[in-house]
């Protein structure tokens, strides 16, 4: 690539960021939730502005940002999952947001995996501070660990992805998650949303989440539902339930027959 190309692409990349947060900005603006309950989630980070970045993530990977209050409800209703018996995890959760948003469902554990430390505490902290309104925050544990070296509760039932990194590193996650569906036979949906890459080096049109793919890219995993954001500016959310195609699949608990 030239130089001139390059430098044209940081600067489409800047701009996606700006008009990015600006619509961000917006539709928190809609749905208040830091304000209303003294929480710090809302606040965009470049993950290499972070005290602990570290170059095995951060070079191939976004940045911290909120997925909207609204599109995650909306999201999480639309995932057919019995709750009492699975451990939701949200992969790359950042400051916590989905995690305190996941206590208004039933889920057996609520856990967050994120690979910055300082995130890490960001996210407890909003734990702590929520816990003095909220019930449900005791369920709720948050993981230092990078998603391909994470060990998957053998009891999750749903993950959840907003836009955490590229698709080389979604593959070993999902390796991961195949692998302890193998080990430990269950139901499991997957959760992406978010649509190309936020630093803009996917192409903000693409279909689907960059880290979809990798389920995309598996016979295993089914797109069983498209979830609309109910913020409009916002991106939609696409569903994978693992269907196995072994005729002696040992999968129990299932609603597909
Ligand atoms: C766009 S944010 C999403 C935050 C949160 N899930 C939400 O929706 O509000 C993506 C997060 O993934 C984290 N992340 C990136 N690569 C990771 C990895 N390899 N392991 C764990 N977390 C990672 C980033 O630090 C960032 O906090």
């Amino acid at each position: 690539m030239s130089s001139s190309d390059h430098r044209a692409r940081l600067l489409r990349a800047a701009e996606f960021r700006r008009a990015f947060d600006d619509r961000l900005a917006r539709i928190e603006q809609q749905t208040p939730f830091d304000s209303v309950y003294d929480l710090d989630t809302a606040d965009p980070v470049e993950l290499w502005e972070l005290p602990d970045a570290d170059q095995k993530w951060v070079g191939r990977n976004a940045r911290y940002a909120p997925t909207p209050v609204r599109s995650v409800r909306n999201a999480l209703s639309r995932c057919d999952v019995r709750h009492e018996e699975a451990t939701f995890a949200d992969v790359g959760c950042g400051k916590g947001r989905v995690l305190l948003l996941a206590t208004e469902l039933p889920f057996r554990r609520i856990v967050g995996v994120e690979a910055s430390k300082a995130l890490c505490d960001i996210a407890r902290s909003n734990v702590e501070t929520a816990s003095a309104t909220h019930e449900g925050c005791e369920r709720i544990s948050v993981v230092h660990a990078d998603a391909t070296e994470f060990d998957v509760p053998e009891d999750a039932g749903l993950f959840y992805f907003y836009e955490p990194f590229a698709l080389d590193v979604s593959m070993a996650v999902l390796d991961r998650i195949d692998d302890s569906i193998r080990r430990h036979p269950r139901r499991v949906l997957l959760c992406f949303t978010g649509r190309g890459q936020p630093d803009g080096n996917g192409s903000d049109g693409e279909a689907s989440p960059i880290a979809a793919a990798a389920a995309e890219l598996r016979p295993q995993w089914n797109l069983v539902e498209t979830v609309t954001s109910p913020d409009g500016e916002f991106y939609d959310s696409f569903v994978y339930e693992y269907v196995p195609h072994a005729p002696d699949s040992k999968i129990t608990g299932g609603y597909t027959s």
